[in-house]
């Protein structure tokens, strides 16, 4: 008999910004496959983003027929490589995550059971969870039906606090991390959400020339918003920044950048 999976988007903070489809996944599930991302040394305030998940479950979930499993993170290295040995990288660690989460699968699982994985926003975005599942089940080999619950990302959130339409009338947006900015305001994007930067790769940018919106630990009782011209604004931003990490432990921050029109 086939095991199936869930895998539920679950907003990017907060405990009420699951859709009521994620609400009747959560209930379906028999054991809840959590990484364990402490075991990575030197990732401190992980404690509080698997905290935010267990409240999640106790909310949502009516009645106590589930577990949570916790399976440790295989070690990642993060110091700065190519694009092309980032991928390989990243790829050796989704074959490594997988063949962990497959052994958790069979041992702490029976067939015709529900697993659930608690996807942090929304599946499609910047996130490996879907890539690994399907590893589960080749490089695994464990027979597993899957399906996926789109969550609120952290960039619908984005828009919605600065009450943001995120494309110009009929023009693109490009979805891009820190890492490519650069590269991707090169190539003529001038329209852009930046995710996954640690380092506002944005400052390098002509301050004069780009507004931004930016915003951290959305949904979060400790969000943090900041929205004017680029130059005018980032030390604004380097400080919410700060005072977000200084709440939780932890910093995730995502922006939107559009050339300014000309005055
Ligand atoms: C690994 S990606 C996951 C994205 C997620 N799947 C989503 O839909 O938002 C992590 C990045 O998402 C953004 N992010 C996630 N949660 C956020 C939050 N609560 N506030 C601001 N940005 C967030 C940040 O850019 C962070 O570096």
């Amino acid at each position: 008999m086939t095991r199936r999976a869930l895998l539920i988007g679950i907003g990017p903070g907060g405990p009420d910004q699951l859709t009521v489809e994620a609400v009747h996944a959560l209930n379906e599930v028999d054991v809840f496959l959590v990484a364990d991302k402490e075991a990575e040394a030197g990732r401190a305030g992980t404690g509080d983003l698997v905290a935010l998940r267990e409240e999640i479950c106790r909310r949502h979930i009516t009645g106590d027929g589930y577990r949570v499993v916790t399976v440790p993170d295989p070690p990642r290295d993060r110091a700065p490589a190519t694009d092309r040995v980032y991928g390989a990288e990243v790829r050796d660690w989704h074959a490594a995550r997988a063949r962990a989460y497959a052994r958790a699968v069979v041992e702490h699982t029976r067939p015709g059971n529900t697993v659930g994985f608690l996807v942090w926003g929304d599946p499609s975005l910047y996130d490996s969870t879907i890539r690994v599942v399907e590893q589960i089940r080749t490089v695994g080999g464990v027979d597993l039906d899957y399906r996926v619950i789109p969550g609120v990302s952290s960039v619908q959130l984005l828009a919605a606090r600065h009450r943001l339409v995120l494309n110009r009338i009929g023009g693109p947006v490009t979805v891009t991390t820190g890492r490519r900015l650069a590269a991707d305001v090169a190539s003529g994007a001038d329209n852009l959400v930046v995710m996954l930067d640690g380092g506002l790769a944005c400052a390098d940018l002509d301050g004069d020339a780009w507004d931004l919106w930016w915003g951290a630990n959305l949904g979060t009782e400790h969000e943090e918003l900041v929205a004017g011209r680029l130059g005018e604004v980032l030390d604004a931003v380097r400080a919410a920044r700060e005072r977000a990490r200084a709440a939780r432990g932890w910093v995730m921050d995502t922006y939107l950048l559009r050339r300014a029109a000309a005055d």
